[in-house]
């Protein structure tokens, strides 16, 4: 039985990976999961220099799912090499660097500090982060500075690179082709939507910054509707993700187009879920008799 996939010439002994932010750097997660039974561990966003995120409250519990507001803290790009980069070193699965910026330049610096770490496999760019010089609308939201960034940080990466796409947008299959246009050997959607929770007795926003990304359960549907129109948009391999909780929503994201799936919130509420969701593949498998597992990729058309 063959469980492993191909992402960009990149391989993965199987489909399941982390989702960036919900995961930590794999050390906080690694006493109740074995990472080397990981297709790969996803890091927390990491940019230039160390970012404190946004005031609190920024994480709140909503129908189906949470919303978060942590505004990508993070310890930089230094601390992030010599500490968490590090841990990772001795562990048999592939690291996926997830990198953000408020600027190009930002985005650049990390881009290029981690292009001369071998230990980096991959890099998966948050698109969702607030562009200073368009006023803090995020760089996600326009496909010709989409394929603009991606053409830029393409010309600077030394691993393959994920552009990791938002979904708050109108078009989610144009930004995905400006991103195939501008070079990206992957993409990975999606991220979280952007919602809102007031609290009627105090009659204010749950969340200091007001809104918050939704994630979770909920949003599963939205994310496999989403992936299946990317698959049919672009030629590039796609990492699904959005509200995956067992090995049934990663099989469903493969089928809707996804070569590899991230689990990010289900983390928080059941800690060892990907590590279940490898073995859950394996008895799928089994079960209809799939020899190998990329005959279940866009298998739904
Ligand atoms: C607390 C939290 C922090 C996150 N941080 C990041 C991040 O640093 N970079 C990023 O690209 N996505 C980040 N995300 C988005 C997730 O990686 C993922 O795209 C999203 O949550 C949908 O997947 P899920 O429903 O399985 O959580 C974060 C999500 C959560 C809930």
């Amino acid at each position: 039985m063959n469980t492993s996939v191909n992402l960009a010439g990149v391989t993965l002994k199987n489909p399941i990976m982390t989702a960036s932010g919900t995961f930590g750097s794999g050390m906080e997660y690694s006493e109740f999961v074995d990472l080397n039974k990981l297709g790969a561990v996803v890091t927390k966003g990491v940019a230039n220099v160390p970012w404190p995120g946004n005031p609190t409250p920024r994480v709140a519990e909503v129908r189906g799912g949470m919303l978060n507001a942590i505004g990508l803290q993070n310890p930089g790009i230094d601390t992030f090499i010599e500490r968490d980069l590090k841990f990772l070193e001795d562990f048999d699965t592939r690291v996926i660097v997830n990198v953000c910026g408020h600027t190009e330049e930002e985005y650049l610096e990390v881009v290029d500090k981690l292009s001369a770490e071998k230990r980096v496999d991959m890099l998966e760019i948050n698109i969702s982060c607030p562009n200073v010089k368009e006023g803090g609308i995020s760089f996600g939201t326009n496909p010709k500075g989409v394929e603009h960034i991606t053409k830029v940080i393409k010309a600077h990466a030394s691993q393959p690179v994920i552009m990791k796409l938002s979904p708050n947008v109108t078009s989610i299959t144009e930004i995905a082709k400006a991103a195939e246009a501008g070079g990206a050997d992957v993409v990975s959607l999606i991220n979280t939507i952007t919602g809102m929770k007031i609290d009627i007795e105090r009659q204010s926003f749950v969340l200091a910054n007001k809104t918050g990304g939704m994630s979770g359960p909920a949003v599963h549907p939205v994310a496999v509707r989403m992936v299946y129109e990317v698959a049919n948009a672009v030629k590039i391999p796609i990492i699904g993700m959005g509200g995956c909780e067992t090995a049934e929503d990663c099989i469903e994201m493969m089928l809707a187009g996804a070569t590899a799936v991230s689990m990010g919130t289900s983390n928080f509420y059941n800690p060892t879920a990907t590590e279940e969701a490898v073995k859950g593949i394996e008895e799928y498998m089994k079960r209809h008799q799939v020899e190998d597992i990329q005959t279940l990729i866009g298998a739904v058309r």
